[in-house]
């Protein structure tokens, strides 16, 4: 026999962090901030209207029997934008945007909005953070103003819903999810509840009208999208864009994709006139590397299908004051850290007691452990004062024993690096026995089982 529990009507939520709890409380028992539980009607499970198919019916099929690729997709005309979206934008499908303020985030939903509206297809772009004006005033600095494009400016979920109703669009971009509130509940624009209400809701109306969904959303000054972070289990896919707002590079690049890979990367530069495509990244980013200056290091990247040559740098000095620095951009400072800790206990490189500042040139990041390598590299570059060989790129991954290890799609790497010139390839020894013959001519590849050996053959 089972007894059924009634569920609470209501429930608590922290507009902070996103907690719940049953009954009021003041401080939040999620992140221990005060006053920020809010009373919200229970709804139905968010997670499970989220994740319902873009197809409709039910019915268990044989597995071979289901298209593999169903998804309908349109091009947004900007082919680095609709490879790291897996093959353009796909109907019915959600997207969160994530980006600093000013990286340029409604530049490049203008544009894309603009692509994907072409014949009869129609796109609204509802704008909370600029009146219709500014929004018409970018989309014609941009070229792109066109009647098949609907902009509305509000800061009202419902306003939104009824436009969505009455306009039939087939694209909607929603600038930004941070500005849109739901007049059912009473908490402010931008509080957690209200996020995940607005989005939650946008999420159903794009599932059940088959229209591609573009959110956008601001982050933090901690680098993660805050607030639209609890929005990132909703969506299909997390598009992140990022660059130094200094520099003209921006990276576009999928965090997750139901529709994709993950990792994918694509590379824009912003112009007077809007964002360019930039079909062949790895020779812009090494356009500014010096020759053979010390605590440089190539690196092939390769995260998502398209491989891509960084410059890696570091700079060692002495430290001035107590404990030793460790400034890192574009790449993992705890990464940097335990490399530092693996130079000095397993390569015998004294590098504790100096500041190390290491650094992805050109405004680009990277999250994959090939780094490593490199980035080892190029410490001891900067330590030593000596550089590297300019025909020179490396990658691998480095274990705390001080061995190196083997790296997805070595080969890929090896292509881009021997297309761009490079004649020389420091890597794990165990890719090397994966390539067998398929190793691109004018590349040789120098085999390295541990840190030691990498550091022998990088500066023999
Ligand atoms: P924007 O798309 O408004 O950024 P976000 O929505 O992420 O806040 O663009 C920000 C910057 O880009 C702005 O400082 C001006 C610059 N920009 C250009 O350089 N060229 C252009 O064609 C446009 C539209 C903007
Ligand atoms: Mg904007």
């Amino acid at each position: 026999m089972s007894t059924s529990v009634k569920k609470p009507k209501t429930v608590y939520v922290c507009a902070e962090c996103g907690a719940d709890t049953l009954r009021w409380m003041g401080k939040c028992p999620g992140c221990g901030a005060w006053n920020t539980l809010e009373e919200q009607q229970r709804r139905a499970d968010i997670a499970k209207i989220a994740s319902r198919s873009v197809e409709r019916s039910s019915r268990p099929r044989p597995i071979d029997e289901v298209e593999a690729d169903d998804a309908a997709r349109r091009s947004t005309t900007l082919a680095e934008l609709d490879r790291v979206l897996g093959g353009g934008a796909v109907v019915g499908g959600v997207v969160l945007v994530g980006g600093d303020p000013g990286i340029g985030k409604s530049t490049l939903l203008m544009q894309a909005l603009a692509g994907l509206c072409t014949g009869k297809v129609r796109g609204l772009y509802a704008s909370g953070e600029e009146s219709a004006a500014q929004v018409a005033m970018r989309a014609r600095r941009l070229g792109v103003a066109a009647s098949n494009v609907l902009v509305q400016a509000t800061t009202e979920l419902e306003e939104v819903e009824a436009a969505i109703a009455s306009e039939r669009p087939t694209v909607v971009v929603v600038d930004s999810v941070q500005t849109l509130r739901s007049g059912s509940l009473d908490s402010v624009a931008g509080s957690v509840t209200q996020i995940r209400a607005v989005a939650s809701r946008l999420i159903e109306v794009a599932k059940r009208d088959g229209l591609a969904l573009f959110l956008i959303g601001h982050v933090t000054k901690e680098g993660t999208l805050a607030g639209p972070k609890v929005l990132e289990h909703l969506v299909d896919t997390v598009l992140t864009f990022e660059g130094d707002p200094s520099g003209a590079f921006r990276l576009i690049r999928a965090e997750k994709n139901r529709f994709g890979a993950a990792h994918e990367v694509g590379v824009f530069e912003m112009l007077e006139d809007g964002l360019r495509e930039v079909p062949d990244p790895s020779s812009l980013f090494l356009q500014e590397r010096l020759d053979r200056a010390a605590g440089s290091v190539v690196l092939s990247t390769a995260e998502g299908t398209r491989p891509l040559l960084v410059e890696v740098q570091a700079l060692v000095a002495p430290a001035v004051y107590g404990a030793a620095r460790r400034v890192s951009t574009g790449l993992d400072g705890r990464r940097l850290a335990i490399l530092l800790a693996v130079l000095d206990r397993k390569a015998d490189i004294h590098v504790l007691d100096q500041d190390v500042f290491a650094s992805v040139a050109g405004g680009a990041r990277v999250d994959e452990r090939a780094l490593d390598l490199a980035l080892a590299i190029a410490v001891v570059s900067s330590l030593r004062e000596r550089p590297v060989s300019s025909g020179l790129v490396a990658f691998g991954e480095i274990g705390l024993a001080g061995e190196v290890r083997a790296v997805p799609r070595a080969a890929v790497r090896l292509g881009e690096a021997a297309k761009l010139g490079f004649t020389r390839a420091i890597l794990p020894a165990s890719n090397v026995a994966g390539i067998n013959g398929d190793a691109p001519d004018g590349i040789e590849l120098i085999a390295v089982k541990t840190l030691d050996d990498a550091l022998r053959e990088a500066f023999d």
